[in-house]
């Protein structure tokens, strides 16, 4: 499926007072409104583009303001559609879902007919995202790749000053928006799109980081929530290293699901062979000298040669699905050719424009997670716990990603993790929705987040991938327990487990 749903990760509670509490759009001042047209000229049947005017910064809301795109597919019932309408994020932070929307309308099967006979199927792409003004970077200085995994003090600056100037490219070509895609900025919006579609309470289906944006409008605006499904759960209130582990560790547990997989599938190159010892062989050459890529080589589209950081950082999307029974295949054919010395499937995009879409979840994140580490020895310190606690993948997770990317970033941390406000407790029931064995968005945080609001219910899927319903078959009991929530406002029982 070529929609990606990524997550993110990261963060600490020292700096919690510098959090700025943005205003209330005031009802005075914001008159939101959405102005919706075709998309093209051809557009298939019910299909339509919105756009709604919102501020750049929420704290000088007369400051500037800014264009957010949409897409929105109309209910196949005749007349308003009798749920109104079902706000969808796909997460990232960074992906795009106006996209989503507009494959649906060409009659890409995604959503069952019974939700798109029953809602307005509504994708708006969050600030700096999709068609939303992507943000631009250098693509050139991100080419250069970062070495993620300091040892010495020179390697330590070396990255500091690599994030610090890619941030500053990404300042200089994105403008003042750069400063405020924290995702306290994505709920103001939110709100702003739920005042202008003026149908009561907010029904929003937030998958992977989506659902943080979930959470924090829960939190904020507990009263204006109507049905809320959240798949894939980050948890915003954990310090940074509790985050990392939390994420590395099931990363390391659905590879270990992996391999168990391998042994046993008779759709992979790798049965019945020794696969950890086969990934351990993979990562410790790649990281003596990178492996080649000769395909990438040829076409110019992905780096020509892939080092152990590499392997590690896009093993875990492919493990992530969010349908594994196309990615784990896949992730098989990749480890088997990079052990005989060809690792184009695991090679990095080369960025070619200055909109990649992969730089949204950088700025984003190093706006949302306080970034701890202030010195080499703290990077090499994490990275021997990681080591320790998770032989095979050794921490490298997105979190991580994040945590170091972030280190000299030139933007502020607007919007660091925090105890949510009690406010939050008034959130009407949400449903809640983890794999045990996702690779992405841990269990560990669902389960914390479900304490968080103890009206919502935490439903958890015995098995493996990121996210439930759109990498989930149309008869598995997972999604069907989640549209029955969407389509009637009935909740599983607490403490349910399904098995698919
Ligand atoms: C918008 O699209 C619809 C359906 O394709 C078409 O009937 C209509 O004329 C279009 N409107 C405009 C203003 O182009
Ligand atoms: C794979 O199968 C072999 C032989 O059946 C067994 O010894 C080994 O423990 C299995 N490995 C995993 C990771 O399941
Ligand atoms: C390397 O792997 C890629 C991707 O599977 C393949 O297209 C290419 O032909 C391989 N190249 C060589 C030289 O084996
Ligand atoms: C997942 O991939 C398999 C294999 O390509 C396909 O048959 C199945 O329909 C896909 N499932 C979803 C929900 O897209």
């Amino acid at each position: 499926m070529k929609h990606s749903i990524i997550l993110l990760g990261s963060l600490v509670i020292s700096d919690i007072t510098k959090t700025i509490a943005l205003p209330h759009p005031d009802s005075s001042t914001f008159h939101p409104t959405i102005k919706w047209a075709n998309c093209s000229t051809n557009d298939p049947p019910r299909l339509q583009c919105g756009q709604m005017t919102v501020p750049i910064d929420y704290g000088k809301p007369q400051g500037g303001s800014m264009t957010l795109h949409m897409a929105r597919l109309k209910s196949t019932s005749k007349g308003n559609a009798p749920l109104g309408s079902l706000l969808i994020n796909l997460g990232g932070p960074g992906a795009p879902t106006a996209a989503l929307v507009k494959d649906i309308a060409q009659g890409e099967k995604l959503f069952s007919d019974e939700l798109i006979a029953n809602y307005d199927i509504i994708g708006l792409d969050p600030r700096g995202v999709g068609e939303s003004y992507p943000i631009k970077c250098d693509p050139n200085m991100w080419n250069e790749r970062a070495n993620l995994f300091p040892t010495t003090e020179e390697e330590y600056e070396k990255l500091l000053d690599h994030n610090k100037a890619f941030g500053e490219s990404c300042a200089k070509l994105t403008g003042n928006l750069f400063n405020h895609l924290d995702t306290a900025h994505v709920v103001e919006d939110f709100e702003l799109f739920r005042r202008a579609i003026n149908n009561g309470g907010l029904n929003f289906f937030a998958f992977s980081y989506g659902s943080q944006i979930a959470i924090q409008y829960a939190e904020k605006y507990p009263e204006n929530i109507n049905r809320f499904v959240l798949d894939g759960v980050v948890d915003h209130t954990l310090p940074e290293t509790a985050t990392l582990i939390a994420e590395a560790s099931t990363y390391e547990a659905t590879l270990n699901e992996f391999f168990s997989w391998c042994n046993t599938s008779s759709d992979t190159p790798l049965q019945g062979q020794d696969v950890p010892a086969l990934w351990d062989n993979v990562i410790r050459k790649a990281a003596d000298s990178p492996i080649p890529a000769p395909a990438c080589s040829a076409a110019g589209t992905c780096a020509s040669d892939v080092t152990a950081q590499d392997i590690l950082i896009n093993a875990q999307f492919a493990l992530a699905g969010p349908n594994i029974t196309n990615t784990w295949p896949a992730l098989a054919v990749a480890l088997t050719q990079s052990a005989q010395g060809n690792a184009t499937l695991l090679s990095n995009v080369i960025a070619t424009t200055e909109t990649y879409g992969g730089w949204a979840f950088l700025n984003i994140a190093c706006q949302d997670w306080l970034h701890e580490s202030s010195s080499v020895s703290d990077v090499v310190a994490k990275n021997r716990m990681s080591t320790a606690l998770f032989p095979h993948t050794k921490g490298a997770s997105e979190s991580y990603y994040a945590q170091v990317h972030c280190l000299g970033w030139p933007a502020p941390t607007s919007n660091p993790q925090h105890m949510l406000e009690k406010k939050a407790l008034k959130a009407p029931p949400m449903l809640l929705v983890n794999a045990l064995h996702d690779p992405e968005t841990s269990i560990m945080w669902a389960t914390g987040v479900h304490k968080q609001f103890p009206k919502s219910v935490l439903l958890t899927r015995i098995g493996a991938g990121h996210t439930s319903y759109l990498g989930g078959s149309f008869e598995g009991e997972t999604r069907k327990t989640e549209e029955k929530f969407l389509l009637t406002g009935e909740l599983p029982a607490q403490g349910t487990m399904l098995d698919s």
